[in-house]
């Protein structure tokens, strides 16, 4: 079954098309960075109106690249939420339609079940069950997913995501859009412990994240320094290092909780590199296996949308004609394919 996969929650239009036989035969992505790098972070409404724009046009281009036409596509996926209203409904109703065009099904897919399969589109994939680390932009939680569908939420954070910490650190430290990656990027040229932030809610049991304080330690750290770029990058690794850590405490607590050595790690902000060696070390320490997207995977793309689509298709889930996008849609709240 060949499935095209769309994906345009927040600011990237991501297009794929996966084979259940034969894997991944193609997949585009658009990233709209540029379009809201003036405004310091997305903005919905231009959001909206670049997805408009590109998804037909990488759709024409994922089909030219997997060199197949509109014929051979058997099913359409398309995200349906969780992420922006206005973003969501260009992808489900470009998506529903062609579907309904194509007289094919179509299948609403979780924006956090598709990061959480990710790592299925890897030579390795991790067989179930294991824990999930979801690390992304709106998203921090730790889940136990027994199968497709299967998910238990053991925790999460109460405000700020990790890339939203991420994101708006970065801001406070005068870094451009998307700050993340920035961020990261400053912070390989900073003194390890030169300051060292708290590590938030790790000293009480449980498994629910903060991490709106440490942009605050963050802000109050650079207040005291001399603005120098050294200093700027010794608090950039000083606040990765408290990430981190406090990710890699509650992974740790996770696993020992449940009695499981398997981790998948995914979202956006498990393409950073700090988080990825940590991981590592600490899961072959304890004698576990852990997975990752590779990079491209880790943030928004269309092939993880086509991937779990392909997976609820196989079983014989549908969408609706009457087209839904759920902007708020709790991962825990999904059921294994029918
Ligand atoms: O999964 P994603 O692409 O979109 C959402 O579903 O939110 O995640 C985007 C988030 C942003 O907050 C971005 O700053 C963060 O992932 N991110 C990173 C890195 N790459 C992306 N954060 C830290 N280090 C990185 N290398
Ligand atoms: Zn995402």
């Amino acid at each position: 079954m060949r499935v095209l996969g769309i994906e345009t929650s927040c600011d990237e239009t991501g297009i794929a098309i996966y084979d259940t036989d034969h894997g991944l035969l193609a997949h585009q992505l658009y990233s709209q960075v540029k379009l809201h790098a003036d405004y310091g972070g997305v903005v919905p409404e231009l959001a909206s109106r670049d997805h408009v724009r590109k998804t037909l046009p990488l759709i024409e281009q994922a089909l030219q690249e997997a060199q197949l036409t509109a014929h051979d596509i058997d099913g359409v996926a398309y995200t349906a939420g969780p992420g922006l209203i206005g973003a969501l409904l260009v992808g489900a109703c470009i998506g529903r339609s062609l579907a309904f065009g194509w007289n094919v099904p179509a299948v609403a897919v979780h924006h956090m079940e598709g990061h959480l399969l990710a790592p299925m589109l890897e030579e390795h994939p991790p067989e179930f069950p294991f824990i999930a680390l979801l690390v992304s932009g709106g998203h921090t939680q730790l889940v136990q997913v027994d199968g497709i569908g299967q998910y238990q939420l053991l925790g999460e954070s109460v405000d700020d995501a990790a890339g939203e910490a991420f994101d708006k650190t970065a801001k406070l430290m005068g870094l451009d859009y998307p700050g993340g990656p920035r961020l990261a990027k400053l912070a390989a040229a900073g003194e390890p412990n030169h300051y060292r932030f708290p590590r938030p809610m790790t000293d009480r049991p449980g498994l629910d994240f903060s991490f709106s304080g440490l942009k605050t330690y963050a802000a109050n750290t650079i207040a005291a320094t001399d603005g120098s770029e050294q200093q700027l990058a010794n608090v950039a690794r000083a606040f990765q290092d408290a990430v981190v850590d406090t990710l890699v405490i509650k992974c740790r607590r996770a696993l020992e909780q449940t009695g499981l050595k398997r981790l998948v790690v995914a979202g956006g902000v498990s393409a950073n590199l700090h988080l990825r060696e940590q991981l590592h070390a600490f899961m072959q320490q304890i004698s576990g296996q852990v997975f990752f997207p590779r990079p491209e995977f880790c943030t928004d793309n269309g092939a993880m949308i086509a991937y779990a689509g392909a997976q609820r298709l196989l079983a014989g889930e549908t969408a609706d004609i009457k087209i839904k996008t759920f902007p708020r849609w709790p991962l825990d709240q999904l059921n294994p394919p029918a």
